[in-house]
């Protein structure tokens, strides 16, 4: 955690959403702390990425009030919200959402064209959005020919995955989301993972929601939820 200011960067309070007659959530209170690294943890089923898209504001729950920096997703319209998550959240979604077709530097710098915001906290670090890609991707351990060439569907499972985080990462966005980015990994290489991203949100003062079915990684983190104690269903 780092030593700064702890004000709330997320406060989730009430959430409740149902898929028709099933209902995956109910009754969320979850606030996470600036700079804080939490974990939270689920079995399969649990409702993890329907939670992780309410806190992402990439979908609204039925009831429920979902705050990030103080502005509630669920008051504000769809195109609102769509660029509020763009300025201020980065998502490393489970299925990583790579354009498929272009460069591992093209996805990255893809989230500075959608976020005005997230553009000029690079270039006020002096370098273009395609520098501070490269520099990204290859802080994640991915080589230059393969960043600048490669199209993201040629990629690895393993290197989709740190594009997706590098992704995640341009412009400093204050709360970073991540859906068991490392499930797909042998333990070796999701451990260099995990301290890849932990520097890198050091560094940016970011905060870390990580999302895992895993609980042999939430010992690293400063706080862990289990999925099953704050959802009213189980
Ligand atoms: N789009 C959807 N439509 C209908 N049911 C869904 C949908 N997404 C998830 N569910 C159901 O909601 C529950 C929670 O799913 P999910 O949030 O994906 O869990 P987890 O990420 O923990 O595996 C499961 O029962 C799942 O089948
Ligand atoms: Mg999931």
């Amino acid at each position: 955690m780092n030593g700064t200011a702890k004000g709330p960067v997320l406060q989730a309070t009430g959430l409740v959403k149902c898929y028709g007659q099933l209902s995956a959530l109910s009754g969320i209170d979850l606030t996470v702390l600036s700079g804080e690294r939490v974990a939270v943890a689920g079995p399969s089923g649990s409702g993890k990425t329907t939670l992780l898209n309410m806190l992402g504001g990439v979908a609204l729950p039925e009831t429920g009030t979902v705050r990030v920096n103080g502005t509630d997703l669920t008051q504000i319209k769809s195109a609102a919200r769509d660029a509020f998550r763009a300025d201020h959240i980065g998502i490393i979604f489970q299925m990583f959402n790579l354009i498929p077709y272009l460069s591992p530097i093209e996805n990255v710098t893809l989230a500075c064209r959608f976020s005005r915001r997230r553009h000029a906290v690079v270039t006020n670090k002096s370098c273009s959005a395609r520098e501070e890609a490269l520099r990204l991707l290859m802080r994640m351990q991915l080589n230059e020919a393969t960043i600048i060439h490669s199209p993201a569907f040629e990629l690895s499972i393993g290197q989709q995955q740190r594009v997706a985080a590098a992704r995640s990462l341009i412009g400093s966005p204050e709360l970073i989301i991540a859906d068991e980015p490392t499930s797909a990994l042998d333990h070796d290489v999701r451990q260099v993972f995990i301290n890849l991203l932990f520097d890198e949100v050091a560094d940016a003062g970011a905060t870390l929601l990580f999302i895992s079915h895993d609980p042999g990684l939430a010992d690293q983190f400063d706080r862990r939820i289990k999925l099953t104690d704050i959802n009213e269903l189980h």
